[in-house]
């Protein structure tokens, strides 16, 4: 959507996949969906590195509703968000980040709250508005085909309407199967600034895996789909939950970084562990999924072996490899060089292992190289070719 907002992925963080409709404030009032939660998290955004790194937007998804007001205007939960929303984006906004909601273009929301209805869109779009929200994720529970196809354009042209700016995150592709000619990305590209392509990840490899399968099979369609201002969303990242392993949670970042997804982290920050922070916090990830030019990456390699390559170019002639193990036995030692992996010959590339920080410098197009990859793991490199004056002569010495 091309409204001047997420010229690169968003980043930030989403109450769903780990905090889910948990409404028990009694029972658990440290975990449970309220403004606390929130607070806390934007408490967590702002103190602990991330807000500087780009991880700005604090979401909020389903069961915030408390219902609508005798003149139909949308109200927060009265005991679980007793200040209501304007409040919590206040909040946010005094931290430096932006304030997201959620909503369904539809009778209700996937967990039974008021959804917008058609007749609804613009009053919605006005109060999200006069909250000072920042991002809407437009979820599509309880809506027909006919619904989603009046309905999520009708929500941009109202958002842009109220002349805030507001990140608009559609659920529409996923609620159509994701695929053409029943998803028109073109229309994606113009009505929305993210969408969800795809199936809900949950806490689990066996999830992160189905989802990186289908936007691989699907990736001719998908890769050209994004660009600066519309991206592909394949779900939050579940780093710092129970699912995943050391090696799976280095997987994940890897991967999404690849795809130029959104980077909306779905865990709790009061707990995270040093380790999985540096996962999400290593600079040099961010500046990949961050790139300007904003081209997702595809896979360009699969072996026998169990081994993938999956490449993304990055600005300045730069790119990003990843190297991904789907074995189960042991760290495996893959041969291969950048001409195989279809960079151009007779160049010199340098750059650095992304997440070791060891330097690579000197490496010829031709020359073969190895890398050591453990089981459900990945090597990730980032590269570009040295610009020696002379080069080329120099070479054509040789
Ligand atoms: C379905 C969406 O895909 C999830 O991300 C989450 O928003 C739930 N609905 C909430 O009910």
């Amino acid at each position: 959507l091309e409204n001047g907002l997420l010229r690169t992925p968003p980043m930030g963080w989403l109450a769903w996949e780990r905090f889910r409709c948990n409404i028990d404030c009694d029972q658990d009032p440290k975990n449970c969906i309220s403004e606390q939660l929130f607070m806390e998290m934007a408490d967590r955004l702002a103190q602990d590195g991330w807000r500087d790194l780009g991880y700005v937007y604090l979401n909020i998804d389903d069961c915030w509703i408390g219902g609508r007001d005798a003149s139909g205007r949308l109200i927060a939960d009265p005991q679980r968000f007793p200040h209501g929303i304007a409040f919590l984006a206040d909040y946010a906004h005094s931290l430096g980040l932006k304030l997201g909601i959620y909503e369904d273009m539809g009778k209700m929301t996937c967990m039974g709250y008021p959804g917008t209805t058609l007749d609804k869109v613009e009053l919605d779009a006005e109060t999200f508005a006069e909250w000072k929200v920042d991002m809407l994720k437009l979820d599509g529970c309880y809506s027909t085909d006919a619904e989603r196809a009046e309905g999520y354009p009708k929500m941009a042209a109202a958002l842009n309407a109220t002349g805030r700016p507001i990140a608009f995150s559609c659920s529409w592709p996923a609620y159509e199967g994701g695929l053409p000619p029943k998803v028109n990305y073109t229309l994606m590209a113009k009505t929305c600034n993210l969408w969800r392509n795809y199936d809900d990840i949950q806490d689990s490899w066996k999830s992160v895996v189905s989802i990186v399968d289908w936007f691989v099979k699907y990736q001719d369609i998908l890769q050209p789909a994004a660009g600066p201002g519309h991206w592909n969303d394949p779900d939050m990242l579940i780093i710092g939950n129970f699912g995943l392993s050391f090696e799976e949670s280095r997987a994940q970042m890897a991967l999404w970084t690849i795809l130029a997804a959104p980077l909306f982290m779905s865990t709790d920050l009061r707990t995270i562990s040093p380790q999985n922070m540096d996962i999400l916090q290593n600079p040099l990830m961010i500046k990949i999924n961050q790139d300007p030019l904003g081209i997702p990456g595809l896979r360009i390699f699969k072996s026998e072996s169990q081994i993938e390559v999956y490449k993304r170019h990055l600005s300045n002639e730069a790119s990003a490899l990843v190297f991904f193990s789907r074995r189960t036995d042991m760290p495996h030692h893959f041969h291969s060089s950048l001409l195989d992996l279809k960079y151009p010959r007779s160049r010199i590339y340098e750059g650095q292992n992304v997440f070791t920080g060891d330097i690579i410098s000197g490496l010829k197009s031709e020359s073969s190289f190895s890398v050591v990859i453990n089981p459900s793991g990945v090597v990730m490199w980032y590269l570009y070719p040295i610009k020696s004056q002379g080069l080329s002569s120099q070479m054509s010495r040789l």
